[in-house]
């Protein structure tokens, strides 16, 4: 068996902001992650919520929607072998202040909700997030 999945990468609005594309980008090329898709987009506060629907009933579930639709985010399909896990590895943690070093918060991420990235967390809402902003 191969193994061979994709998943969804967003580099979210403080990473784009502060020119961090291409070396976000570089952290998955050289890690046997290849970007099939890459897009740069300005969604707006209803699409933000949509997207994460899924956390709909935590407090932070606003602010979240705000920070997202908050300035232009790179959206991207990666493709690898295991590639959902092996992309949350290199992103680390969903704080930074817990990432382990030398992963893409670590480096980069400021705080929990200017975390640098999203990457999806199961091959079932892989194939969701891919639908949401590749296929509509
Ligand atoms: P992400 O992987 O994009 O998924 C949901 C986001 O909610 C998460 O990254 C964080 O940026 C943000 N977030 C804010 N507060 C929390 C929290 N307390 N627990 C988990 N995620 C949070």
């Amino acid at each position: 068996m191969s193994n061979i999945e994709q998943t969804l990468s967003i580099i979210k609005p403080d990473a784009v902001e502060r020119n961090l594309i291409e070396d976000i980008k570089k952290i998955f090329t050289e890690n046997n992650l290849s970007i099939k898709e890459s897009k740069k987009i300005h969604i707006s506060k209803d699409e933000a919520a949509d997207f994460y629907k899924v956390h709909q009933s935590k407090p932070f579930y606003n602010d979240l929607c705000l920070y997202l639709s908050s300035g232009p985010i790179v959206v991207m399909i990666l493709e690898g072998k295991n590639a959902i896990k092996e992309n949350r590895k290199l992103m680390g943690a969903t704080d930074p202040k817990d990432a382990e070093n030398n992963t893409i918060r670590k480096l980069y991420g400021i705080s929990i909700d200017k975390n640098s990235v999203h990457g999806s967390d199961s091959l079932e809402n892989a194939k969701k997030e891919i639908e949401f902003f590749f296929k509509s």
